[in-house]
């Protein structure tokens, strides 16, 4: 099989690095990809986003499965226009992305469908949501309808910074048309989770839960970020909990899409947060995650392009997918100023330096000359182990091998396992 995996992040590194894997797999394509894609498939230069180039390109070099890593595209209809021109894609459709790209979508879902979430009001005016924060009790949650990529939500201990998320959502337009309409809703207090399914629109298939670490610096400081690290398994989510979300959740959302008519199929993903009164779902994505992505795959034992086959043609209900127990860890490194400013174009060093079972998957990387810096999250280093502590201290002891100019990362990932 010729495969094209579209996206240029750590996720979309470690997708192409697990498909490779598959013996069905015989050429292997990165859309755009990075320096990391490079060495073990094909760039090709067109840009995630370019629904049209990709299609022409999948037709002209014969691609017989895609796999979409961000949301963007799904959210513009890539399965869509795909699907429409016969070509194989794994991923979920325009109508069924909105669980992820809009946010009042999801939120009508889960109320209508009784998935257990926060209660919220939906706005479109923004007289009337200030007239409603003004009321609601503290701390209240304010999200933007649209994807606004990490920045449409805001946790407001105070009525002035609920009014502020309010105004530049809907009155000054900063996250533009996402803000159109807000949700504000009750704020959770709680541990955060992400489990991810594969769903064919029938069976759901849980993949092992894992957490991410979103603020920059040690102990939770400083502004948010895409990730700064993760790990799997996260002990406080032990498998009956699993087996709770997938019943109180997951299997709920998928037959809600159904009966919807917008089915899903691809990887639904689920943030969680397990509150003193159960399990709530924060957030729907409509994709893998990342950077958990980075964390989970490198268990996943079944070969991944039987997984997907198997969605796109409706018969995951016939598959046994088996994960290893191993935890895994990852620790993203970060270029000098973001998740603010930062310069690019810094050599990376010390790559082959690294012990023989460390994985590295790229972010923003490219080749000039040799590897160069080519955005805000460069690296995810990743190491698995028979503990959670074993594969951290496997990174700690590895990380500093690998060198560019103004690199930081957290060193507290995965230390008390949780966030
Ligand atoms: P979302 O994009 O909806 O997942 O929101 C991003 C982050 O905001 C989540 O990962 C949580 O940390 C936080 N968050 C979202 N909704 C709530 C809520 N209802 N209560 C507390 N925190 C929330
Ligand atoms: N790790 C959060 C996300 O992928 O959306």
């Amino acid at each position: 099989m010729k495969v094209m995996v579209i996206g240029n992040g750590a996720r979309e590194h470690t997708l192409v690095w697990k498909i490779k894997q598959s013996p069905k797999v015989k050429e292997l394509f990165a859309a755009p990809g990075n320096a990391g894609t490079a060495g073990i498939a094909q760039n090709l230069d067109i840009p995630a986003t370019d629904i049209e180039a990709l299609a022409r390109a999948a037709e002209d070099l014969k691609i017989d499965l895609t796999v979409v890593g961000p949301e963007a595209p799904l959210a513009a209809g890539i399965v869509d226009v795909f699907q429409k021109r016969k070509l194989r894609i794994f991923g979920p459709t325009r109508a069924a992305a909105q669980i992820e790209a809009s946010k009042v979508f999801s939120k009508n879902l889960m109320q209508k469908y009784g998935i257990p979430c926060a209660r919220g009001e939906i706005f479109s005016s923004y007289s009337e949501a200030r007239d409603y924060v003004k009321s609601h009790e503290l701390p209240m949650v304010v999200k933007a309808d649209g994807l606004a990529a990490g920045k449409g939500v805001t946790v407001a201990s105070s009525r002035d910074q609920a009014l502020q998320a309010l105004s530049d959502a809907m009155e000054k337009k900063t996250l533009g048309d996402a803000g159109n309409k807000v949700i504000v809703e009750e704020c959770f207090t709680g541990k955060e989770v992400s489990l991810l399914a594969f769903t064919d629109g029938k069976s759901v298939s849980p993949m092992v839960p894992a957490c991410d670490y979103k603020r920059v610096f040690d102990n939770d400081e400083g502004p948010n970020t895409g990730g700064m690290g993760g790990y799997s398994p996260p002990g406080f989510f032990d498998q009956a909990m699993v087996d709770e979300a997938v019943r109180t959740v997951l299997e709920p959302a998928v037959r809600a899409m159904a009966t919807e008519k917008t089915p899903y199929r691809g990887v639904l993903y689920a943030g969680l947060m397990l509150t003193a009164d159960g399990i709530r779902v924060l957030e729907f994505n409509a994709r893998f995650g990342d950077p958990e992505t980075q964390v989970m795959l490198p268990r996943l034992k079944t070969d991944l392009v039987d997984i997907m086959l198997a969605v796109i043609d409706g018969k995951l209900g016939k598959m046994n997918i088996e994960w290893s127990p191993d935890p895994c860890v990852g620790v993203v490194m970060a270029s000098a100023g973001y998740p603010g400013k930062y310069q690019v174009g810094f050599p990376i060093t010390g790559l082959d330096k690294v012990d023989k079972d460390i994985m590295v998957f790229h972010a923003g990387t490219a080749l000039k000359g040799g590897v160069v810096t080519n955005g805000g999250r460069v690296l995810t280093v990743v190491a698995n182990g028979k503990t959670i502590s074993e594969a951290r201290s496997k990174i700690y002891s590895n990380i500093s091998r690998i060198k560019f100019e103004g690199c930081h990362y957290r060193k507290d990932i995965a230390a008390r396992e949780v966030n």
